[in-house]
């Protein structure tokens, strides 16, 4: 099968989106964008999309929560065969960068582009999808939309959510024309591919023209608040404080420790980082009285991140009892590691093969729409060079030859699994 993707198509897309949200600079390189859902920069990369899908002849659907797929539905496919989908998200992050995300939706959209341009003749349709606020910037803790189309999150509890100004999901759907009704089930999926940038170096340092990501890690938000007591930073003796910040900063040591801990002993791909604190009152002259720290775990195996988890909950309790401060701990969020297909891998590292191109196994430390769509269908997910492993910043770069080397990578495998 000889597929030839269009790079300057697929840059033109990339490139169009890249203006909905555009944060400018000098260097065109360094042009971010910040695309949230619901904002007007997002509804115009989702017209686009919609724009894009209609004229490459694919048929449109919109679900509850506007998460969007076009179908093709070529006369050689059985309608009523599963599709094989791939895709990825449109939304961003405040000053994301222009590939994570749209990258792999119009990766998705060029393969089917290409399949038809070879004249590649489908057994079954072929979907291209993209989920609403994956990178959880606007609406809750992120992959939402997959969440709720793979039945994780009900349609209600995601409509309910609100964003900082009180707006909920479902109006701001509801304003920008995407608060659709159809249903979008990847459980009915043949097999799901997600294209990515790799967000890492490793790609960049091996020299490889694609990653095929063996496990996507699991990932834990922990919530832990300390309570001490706020009072006067001048006329409050040392012995007769409970300052909530200095025993926050026990915790993070602590933190950072336990992951150590855990690199050294058993699992190298470990991580835990306490990410944001905020302290209350946060005053110059006030010892601090409350502090609540947000924890970030990952992890490819379960029993590495129960771990650390343990070890931050041990610390706090611990703080608690030498420093008199009250504490609290609770995990909000919580996705497992998820291990890919290993059929739809081999159908990757084929197609690399194929097209002559360079692809190697490595995992992801970050969650993706895949791992959702891994629990209901056979699910994998590409990688595409980063720059210097740099993302979530205007800065993230993916030169437009490695955009299309993996786009490549990504056509052969979803045209295998769609004449299978
Ligand atoms: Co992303």
């Amino acid at each position: 099968m000889d597929l030839s993707v269009d790079a300057d198509r697929l840059r033109a897309d990339l490139e169009a989106n890249a203006a909905f949200g555009r944060i400018a600079d000098d260097d065109p390189e360094k042009c971010g964008r910040t695309n949230l859902t619901g904002t007007e920069a997002n509804r115009a990369a989702r017209d686009r999309l919609v724009e894009r899908f209609e004229d490459a002849g694919l048929e449109v659907a919109v679900d509850a929560v506007g998460n969007l797929v076009g179908t093709w539905v070529p006369d050689s496919a059985d309608p009523d065969a599963a599709p094989v989908a791939s895709g990825s998200h449109l939304d961003s992050v405040p000053n994301g960068g222009i590939f994570d995300g749209p990258l792999g939706v119009y990766a998705a959209l060029e393969a089917v582009r290409a399949m038809r341009d070879a004249g590649v003749e489908p057994a079954r349709p072929v979907a291209v999808a993209s989920f609403t606020e994956e990178e959880g910037a606007t609406f809750g803790n992120g992959l939402l939309g997959s969440s709720v189309a793979t039945g994780v999150t009900e349609p209600d509890e995601a409509l309910a959510l609100e964003n900082d100004a009180g707006e909920t999901l479902d109006e701001a759907l509801e304003r920008i024309g995407y608060r659709g009704g159809e249903a979008i089930d990847p459980a009915s999926w043949e097999a799901f591919y997600e294209l990515h940038v790799e967000q890492d170096t490793v790609l960049e340092e091996a020299g490889a023209d694609a990653g095929v990501v063996t496990t996507i890690t699991g990932i834990t938000h922990c919530e832990a608040t300390i309570e001490g007591e706020a009072n006067h930073a001048g006329a409050t003796a040392m012995g007769e404080r409970t300052d909530a910040l200095a025993a926050a900063s026990e915790f993070v040591l602590d933190v950072e420790a336990a992951a150590n801990e855990v690199v050294d002993k058993s699992s190298d791909s470990a991580v835990g980082t306490v990410g944001s604190l905020s302290v209350s009152p946060n005053a110059t002259n006030v010892v601090p009285g409350r502090v609540d720290a947000g924890v970030d775990v990952r992890d490819v195996n379960t029993e590495s991140m129960e771990t650390i988890v343990d070890a931050a909950r041990d610390s706090l309790a611990r703080i608690g009892r030498e420093r008199g401060v009250e504490t609290r701990f609770e995990r909000p969020f919580d996705v497992a590691p998820a291990p890919m297909s290993d059929r739809i891998r081999d159908a990757a590292h084929a197609a690399a093969e194929t097209a002559g191109l360079t692809a190697i196994d490595l995992h992801s430390g970050a969650a993706h729409d895949a791992m959702r769509v891994a629990a209901v269908t056979d699910s994998s997910l590409l990688f595409a060079p980063s720059r210097d492993g740099i993302s979530h910043s205007p800065r993230e770069w993916t030169d437009w030859a490695d955009c299309a080397a993996a786009t490549a990578v990504l056509a052969g495998a979803v045209a295998r699994a769609a004449t299978e």
